[in-house]
């Protein structure tokens, strides 16, 4: 099958690609490398299995005439949507560029979606949209463990930017099978991504870094002082906020699931975690145990919008897709974020 991967440039559309190309799909990444690094497709398409199916434009997902035109020339069938600003505190200060980068690039895609239904190859039948558990904003306690019908009310713009694109798909599919269209839409609400390709090829490089495990592995490293840990006084066994942290490599294989198995005409949701939580002083003592190395903690302030407790109850894609995460022991999930990053300490850089 031919995918077209927005953002496949970046640190999980890169697993994804990676992913496709071993199971014998080409692929095309757009990515304007605002975020992304041109030097993961270069590894991918140098030692992958399958990276000489690998092509790269660099380009905008606003661009709507230019991928019009790719989805014509290399007769793409699927849209694995990754390209995203992905920083909760960003978007409560740059809530436009949010606006404009997530829910106008998205509609901008699904109106090339629509263009290409007059292609000769029939055009895009399958939209795999990276959405997040950041839809679900702060879940009262009886909804965690969190299903898709937990109601969706994000208390961020980031959040807002992406169910804005569900809904948008919802009615993009149903409009399109009222004209007698195959296309089907799957929104994948990711809990929190963790971990880099077992293989040590490629891995997570985000500059500024922001996430719990990269930057407790940073401080073991002594690339700085310590964490700090964003408050410890929420309704939580040990005071810390709880997290589901789900494989890097899982969820790439979700991907591939989804888009073997996803039918025509409809659009359907799932949430992608391991269905068990962490707090954050445990991801920390993990990240001591993986490393051998002590980590001077701080405790501070809250974070803002940062909820006490979330992670995933993922019965319905196991039950519907047989889609199970394999990584769920957390010291294994970070013992691969650890091997890539002491062997790539300045990331792509290295
Ligand atoms: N944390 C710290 N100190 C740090 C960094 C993080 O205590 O230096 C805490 C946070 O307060 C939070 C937990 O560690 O309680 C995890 O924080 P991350 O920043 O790693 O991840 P988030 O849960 O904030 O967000 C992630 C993704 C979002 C996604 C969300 C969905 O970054 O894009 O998961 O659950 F929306």
């Amino acid at each position: 099958m031919s995918v077209l991967v927005t953002g496949g440039a970046g640190y999980i559309g890169s697993h994804a690609v990676q992913r496709l190309l071993a199971e014998g799909h080409d692929v095309v990444v757009v990515d304007n490398l605002f975020r992304g690094h041109l030097a993961a497709i270069d590894r991918l398409r140098q030692r992958a299995k399958g990276g000489d199916r690998l092509g790269f434009e660099r380009l905008d997902i606003g661009q709507t005439d230019a991928i019009e035109a790719i989805i014509r020339e290399r007769r793409i069938e699927t849209i694995m949507h990754f390209a995203a600003w992905t920083y909760v505190g960003e978007s409560v200060e740059k809530p436009v560029d949010y606006y404009t980068n997530n829910t106008a690039g998205s509609l901008s895609l699904i109106r090339a979606c629509e263009r290409s239904w007059s292609h000769s190859h029939g055009g895009v039948k399958r939209f795999v949209f990276s959405s997040t558990a950041a839809t679900y904003g702060e879940p009262p306690a009886e909804h965690v463990p969190i299903r898709e019908n937990c109601p969706q009310h994000p208390i961020n713009p980031y959040g807002a930017s992406k169910l804005m694109v569900e809904r948008m798909l919802i009615d993009a599919v149903s409009a399109a099978a009222r004209h007698g269209r195959n296309f089907g839409a799957a929104c994948l609400r990711y809990f929190n991504v963790a971990g880099a390709d077992r293989t040590g090829l490629i891995g997570e490089d985000h500059d500024p870094e922001t996430h719990l495990i990269p930057i407790a592995i940073q401080a073991a490293l002594g690339k700085r002082p310590g964490l700090t840990i964003f408050g410890d006084d929420y309704p939580t066994p040990d005071g810390t906020c709880i997290r589901d942290y789900v494989h890097v490599e899982d969820l790439a294989d979700a991907h591939v699931t989804v888009m073997q198995k996803m039918r025509a005409r409809e659009t359907v949701a799932y949430n992608l975690g391991i269905g068990r939580g962490y707090s954050v002083r445990e991801v920390a003592s993990a990240v001591e145990r993986v490393t051998g190395k002590p980590i001077p903690i701080t405790i501070g302030k809250r974070r803002a919008g940062d909820p006490p407790a979330l992670f995933a109850d993922p019965a319905k894609i196991r039950r519907e897709l047989g889609w199970n995460a394999g990584w769920t022991d957390l010291d294994r999930i970070i013992a691969t974020a650890w091997d890539w990053m002491r062997h790539n300490p300045d990331g792509y850089k290295s």
